[in-house]
């Protein structure tokens, strides 16, 4: 075989990639940082030499345990190795060798659909948004329904000439996967998938079960509802089953959608999620849209396909916007990166009522996405009552499969408790009851995070103290009994937004100095496009940082519209320093499921404003520099910095602290005595602007800032400010704040958030 005719084999086997011989491999990937070379050949060829290397000589295997190579943007390569072999390749000149980790798409729960959303209004006063169609958004997810009116391409101009990406069709023929001048790109990455999930006998098992379409036909629902919640186009007369009626619409309507379906049933793996990244680097994408993340908590930087393919990415000038998991507890927040931006997610003011009218004449409103209408009031009993077989009353209590009696269940509206919004099924808790002959259930629901579910029979779900009220009630009186009604959708019944309850929380686990989430965006509830493959319907409602994620993505196509040139950051800039603290009622923002006040961990910079963030007057901009400098301060020498960027970087000495990367939030987790960071702030606003430090003060710590006036002479003029954190009286914990420069017209806001080091903790 010629060396070409080997390369075209290589080519080939990313999809036909068979499975080694050798069992106890697995697919890792072996990461070497930047190209540098711009053949990819070159870089293929050099692949396949190492392969041969490990492999003893054997070209045979070295061939057949290939998965992947990545030439654009960065290089490596996936291949099936054991153990031994993967350590091997710890040599010089790899970043690093991970595992082909499976990725999870961050929806509460994939079967927990939910309710609705309003989509704040994009039309923004003052700025035209008309080069949208010029912005064109790549998405990383489990694909689209084409066909969806969400997607339409009606009144679309002609595709930009710039874009170099492509449309893979469809092995089915009765299936015509075709691109439009909406969807303008389409791919779909199997190899990684393949070689975990497939493995001999039951390869075509594997094929029925779970891959639906071999094509980026969305068969799950969740690529099409993240696409068409940032730039879906207005579809008049959407609902789900009768619920959320109206029109809806993505953020950036006209903008432009490229598809890479890197994510199947069971989930999206490393190998797939990066020949995704490298294809959207080079097909040209503006921003890319991730909905999903490692499991928290993160793993290293560079040990993660998602952080890896996104500094790349924003290297070439892209801005990646993700979710920050939906795990809710404090330090659960993945996606840490600071080169992403990253979304929590909050409710609307739109929720979904269903009233249970109890025999006594008390009525109490809880949620649901339930339409069925009940004629009578049932017998109502505690699911603790109707344990069967050798479950516990209190393993009933929760409605686990099989856990109910049928004689005592048949009939009657059954009371079911839920404490975890992630690890059981609110949905199947209703399969369960219905399976055992309820006609109703009452779902007492700790988490209290107002996801809205769509049960099977009629049901809702309240809070512990609204549960309580009823359990007494039915302690009360030996028959009692209950009705429950059908949801209607509720405006403004609670201050909105809020920050959901299984949005993951800061602080950054992996780089503590660098706050996340980013901002907060709705992601509670949300109507928007689905595939018709499941459950056909064309609409439905999804809870999740998955659907808090594409309202920022959109927001960013708005600004990449109006400011064409604007660098990633200074778009992250922008949707950050602009962000609000105070709900729609001008009160503090507060937190689900406690409803104590929000603090930055939970919603970084605070909930996207959309009135304000095409006009921030000033950013702060990161350019490769700064990330550079990022890290060398989180341990990043010489030569592992150089594989990483592709060039000649040193770190510079003495090594900058992380805080002092040039990000609109600081945080500085370690403060002893007295701490200062820097910023460096570029105008983009008027000449001559003056802007004025307002700081909102931190619990017994003492604030300056050096200068506390800034006068910007002329456009791009950049100006650098320090801020002392004193401390005054140390406490255990963060305390908040927040800095603005407020100027005549525009104010940019960064919270702060500050630990004082206590004696004993942590290294000088
Ligand atoms: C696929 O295309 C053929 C020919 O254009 C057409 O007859 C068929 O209905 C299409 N199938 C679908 C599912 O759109
Ligand atoms: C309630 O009554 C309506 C109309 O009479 C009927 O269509 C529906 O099936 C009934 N529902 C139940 C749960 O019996
Ligand atoms: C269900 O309850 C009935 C009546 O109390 C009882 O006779 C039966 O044994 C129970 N069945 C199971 C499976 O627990
Ligand atoms: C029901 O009432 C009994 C006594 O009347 C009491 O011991 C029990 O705690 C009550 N249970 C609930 C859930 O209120
Ligand atoms: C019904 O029972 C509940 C629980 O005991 C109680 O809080 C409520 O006040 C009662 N309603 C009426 C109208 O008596
Ligand atoms: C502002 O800060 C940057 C980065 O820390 C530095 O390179 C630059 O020299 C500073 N500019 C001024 C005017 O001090
Ligand atoms: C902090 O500020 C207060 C009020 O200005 C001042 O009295 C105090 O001495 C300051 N503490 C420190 C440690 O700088």
């Amino acid at each position: 075989m010629d060396s070409s005719g080997a390369m075209f084999f290589l080519f080939l086997s990313l999809v036909l990639a068979q499975p080694s011989s050798c069992f106890s491999s697995q697919v890792y990937i072996v990461y070497m940082g930047r190209a540098n070379s711009d053949d990819p050949y070159d870089i293929l060829k050099q692949n396949h030499q190492m392969l041969t290397a490990v492999h003893e000589g054997s070209m045979e295997e070295a061939q057949a345990s290939h998965v992947y190579s990545y030439s654009n943007g960065f290089r490596g390569f996936a291949a099936r190795l054991t153990e031994k072999q993967a350590s091997e390749w710890l040599m010089p000149g790899v970043v690093s060798v991970f595992p082909n980790t499976k990725r999870t798409l961050h929806t509460t729960h994939s079967w927990d659909f939910l309710g609705l959303s309003t989509d704040a209004s994009t039309e923004i006063p003052g700025f035209s948004t008309k080069n949208q169609e010029n912005v064109i958004i790549g998405f990383i997810d489990t694909g689209i329904w084409p066909e969806s009116p969400s997607f339409s391409d009606d009144g679309m101009p002609p595709v930009p000439p710039r874009w170099k990406g492509l449309c893979q069709g469809e092995e089915d023929p009765s299936f015509n996967f075709t691109c439009n001048k909406k969807i303008i790109g389409a791919r779909y990455y199997l190899g990684g998938y393949e070689a975990e999930e497939k493995s001999g006998d039951d390869r075509t098992k594997a094929d029925d079960k779970t891959i639906k379409f071999k094509s980026p036909r969305d068969s799950s629902g969740h690529g099409s509802h993240t696409a068409s919640i940032a730039a879906g186009r207005y579809v008049a007369n959407t609902n789900y089953k009768g619920l959320a009626s109206g029109g809806a619409r993505g953020g950036a309507p006209m903008a432009r959608i490229a598809v890479y379906k890197a994510c199947w049933d069971s989930g999206c793996y490393d190998a797939d999620l990066l020949a995704a990244f490298e294809d959207a680097i080079k097909d040209g994408v503006d921003i890319l849209s991730v909905s999903l993340g490692p499991d928290s908590p993160q793993g290293d930087y560079f040990s993660d396909s998602i952080s890896i393919g996104s500094f790349h990415a924003t290297s070439h000038g892209i801005l990646v916007v993700s979710s920050a998991g939906n795990a809710g507890a404090p330090g659960s927040a993945t996606n840490l990166a600071p080169w992403m931006l990253t979304v929590a997610a909050s409710s609307t003011d739109r929720d979904f009522g269903s009233y249970i009218l109890l025999g006594n004449g008390t009525s109490i409103m809880g949620e649901s996405l339930n339409t069925f209408r009940m004629n009578t009031s049932r017998r109502t009993i505690p699911a603790s009552e109707a344990n069967a077989g050798y479950f516990t009353p209190y393993q009933s209590s929760f409605c686990l499969d099989s856990s109910l009696n049928r004689t005592k269940v048949k009939g009657k509206i059954i009371v079911c408790r839920h404490m975890d919004s992630t690890s059981e099924s609110r949905l199947t808790k209703s399969l369960v009851v219905k399976k055992a002959g309820g006609v109703g259930m009452i779902l007492i629901d700790e988490s209290e995070d107002h996801v809205a579910v769509p049960f099977v029979i009629p049901a809702s779900t309240v809070g512990k103290a609204m549960g309580d009220t009823i359990l007494s009630y039915i302690n009360s009186t030996r028959r009692a009994r209950s009705t429950i009604f059908p949801a209607r959708t509720i405006l403004g019944s609670r201050a909105a937004p809020r920050v959901a309850a299984f949005s993951s929380r800061g602080p950054n686990s992996l780089t503590a100095e660098i706050l996340k989430p980013d901002v907060a965006a709705p992601g509670l509830n949300i109507l928007a496009a689905w595939s018709p493959a499941k459950n056909n319907m064309n609409f439905n409602i999804l809870s999740g940082t998955s659907m808090s994620c594409p309202h920022v993505t959109g927001l960013a196509a708005l600004v990449k519209a109006v400011y064409p040139s604007w660098s990633p950051t200074a778009i992250k800039s922008a949707i950050m320093t602009t962000a609000t603290v105070l709900d729609k009622n001008r009160h503090a923002i507060v937190s689900d499921p406690d409803g104590r006040v929000a603090n930055p961990f939970d919603y970084g910079s605070g909930f996207v404003d959309t009135n304000r963030l095409l006009n921030p007057g000033l950013i702060y901009d990161a350019r490769s520099e700064d990330y550079k400098s990022f890290l060398c301060s989180i341990g990043y020498d010489d030569q592992s910095l150089q594989l990483v960027t592709g060039d000649k970087s040193i770190c510079t000495r003495p090594v900058p602290t992380a805080s002092n990367l040039n990000y609109p939030s600081i945080t500085v987790p370690n403060v002893k005595k007295s701490h200062f960071v820097t910023r460096t702030l570029t105008n983009i606003g008027k000449a001559g602007s003056v802007y004025q430090a307002v700081v909102s003060p931190l619990k017994g710590i003492n604030v300056t800032v050096i200068p506390n006036v800034l006068v910007f002479e002329g456009y791009g003029i950049k100006k650098n400010f320090t801020v002392t954190f004193t401390v005054a009286k140390p406490s255990r914990d963060y305390v908040f704040g927040s800095l603005s420069w407020k100027g005549k017209d525009t104010q940019v806001t960064s919270p702060l958030a500050v630990r004082v080091r206590v004696n004993g903790e942590g290294t000088i």
